[in-house]
């Protein structure tokens, strides 16, 4: 490295823009804050010609991000592209092997080939940042790789989606509808035209296996993500957990138990009084459970041009100060495999919605079936259907009531099949709703 630190930037996008918006802001006095200039001298989109609202015109064009990633005028290739292959990948890689230090906001990438390409970067003595690719303008790799490790970690979780977080905020404060809040969302330019990854939650899925390599010393495994989404999440959840004193929030969470590392992403029901439930918008929260620490919690941005850019050039301030660690804390020969905890012995407390057939019986045999699975309940309410309330329509005999039910602690595996003969009995007139609730 020589006396200025100089960048090769791949990818001019809402991320790639901010940073050398940030770079434009910030002037000179980024030399002092790095202890050297830092600079731009190439740079690489798909469309050279592409219209953008930042200046490019002073910097060398590369059409081809993996010449760049080699281009020996470069120390850093920073890598602004996305996608868990392709040419992110093989830029990479390339820069890597070229002893390029890189920095990435990548999540997908790193999800899956992380444990490789810090093995590939500690090869070749360089640094593999990645502060943009969770919870975007949250601090929160460093944290975990730096100023957490005095303390063991049992449990890492948030809210790592804004896009998600914005649409259930939307439903509860509003009472919208799913399709209708992600239809906002898609208008305020808060969701993708295809917003699949998003609310499916593989998303947060990325984020949550970086963490939980933070935190566990693990190899990335993101395959062993289990992972729901929110489409399944209906006004009468959100309306029936205010109900009962929760809010209903997309967790990623990863949590170390005897039998191995669970990781799930799924719609949490969350005490109304804890400060997760207060995280609305398009916040993302990260909050971590150390022995000797405690529990410590970080909310800000998650995304966006500005919050991902102060990310990145956090990254580039640690490398030209020559502050290089190993990417995921471990050295990458002593990552451990991952240890999955499978689901089925997830033990926590449920929310239960059924629409249930109102008929002798009918209760009595959906007690039972959870009795059989050892689930006591500590609650259960009965909702009639608007039009089916006293005094407004006679009420008939057979028609659909909801019932809400929230259990004591118990596992996945008896909610599951207590869920499954109370379906097969034929009390029920649609599949269950399930949500868990999360012990905070
Ligand atoms: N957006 C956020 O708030 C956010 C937050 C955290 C992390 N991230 C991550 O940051 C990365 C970038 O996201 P973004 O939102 O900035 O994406 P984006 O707006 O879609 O920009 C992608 C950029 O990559 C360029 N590109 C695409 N394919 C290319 C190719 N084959 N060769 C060269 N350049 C290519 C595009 O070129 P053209 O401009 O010429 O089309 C564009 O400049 C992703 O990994 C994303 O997950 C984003």
């Amino acid at each position: 490295m020589t006396d200025r630190l100089k960048l090769g930037l791949a990818g001019l996008g809402t991320v790639g823009s901010g940073l050398v918006r940030l770079m434009a802001a910030r002037g000179s006095s980024l030399a002092s804050r790095a202890g050297k200039p830092i600079e731009i001298v190439a740079v690489s989109a798909r469309n050279k010609r592409k219209k953008r609202d930042v200046d490019i015109s002073q910097f060398r064009f590369v059409g081809d991000p993996v010449a760049l990633a080699r281009d020996p005028e470069i120390d850093v290739f920073v890598e602004l592209i996305g996608g868990e292959g392709g040419v992110a990948k093989e830029a990479v890689e390339a820069a890597l092997k070229a002893g390029k230090h890189v920095v990435t906001a990548n999540k997908a990438l790193l999800a899956h080939h992380g444990a490789s390409l810090a093995a590939l970067a500690e090869k070749h003595g360089v640094a593999l940042n990645f502060e943009a690719a969770v919870a975007g303008g949250i601090p929160v790799v460093k944290v975990m790789r730096e100023s957490l490790k005095g303390s063991d970690i049992s449990r890492v979780y948030g809210i790592l989606n804004g896009t998600c977080n914005y649409i259930l905020t939307l439903m509860e404060r509003e009472g919208r509808s799913f399709a209708e809040a992600l239809k906002e969302a898609q208008a305020e330019g808060y969701a993708e035209a295809d917003p699949g990854f998003d609310i499916g939650g593989f998303d947060t899925a990325h984020k949550l296996a970086l963490l939980t390599s933070l935190a566990f010393g693990t190899r990335p495994a993101f395959e062993s993500v289990y992972v729901e989404g929110i489409e399944t999440i209906a006004p009468a959840d959100i309306e029936a957990a205010d109900g009962l004193g929760y809010r209903i929030k997309l967790l990623g969470v990863a949590l170390r138990t005897e039998s191995g590392i669970e990781q799930r992403v799924h719609p949490t029901m969350v005490p109304k009084e804890t400060a997760i439930a207060e995280v609305d918008g398009v916040s993302n929260c990260v909050a971590i459970d150390g022995d000797f620490v405690g529990d410590v919690m970080l909310i800000g941005p998650g995304a966006g041009a500005g919050p991902t850019a102060s990310s990145v050039m956090s990254d580039l301030l640690d490398i030209a100060r020559n502050h290089i660690l190993a990417p995921f804390a471990t050295k990458a020969k002593d990552l451990m495999p991952y240890k999955k905890a499978q689901m089925r012995t997830h033990e926590g407390g449920y929310y239960i919605r059924l629409s249930v057939f109102d008929r002798t019986g009918a209760f009595a045999a959906i007690a039972t079936r959870m009795a059989d699975q050892g689930i006591s309940l500590e609650s259960i309410v009965q909702r009639l259907a608007s039009a089916e309330l006293p005094g407004v329509h006679r009420r008939r005999e057979g028609t659909p009531a909801t019932v809400v039910m929230i259990t004591h602690q118990t596992t996945e595996a008896a909610i599951r099949k207590a869920l499954q003969s109370i379906a097969r009995d034929g009390h029920v007139e649609a599949k269950p709703q399930m949500i868990r609730i999360e012990k905070l």
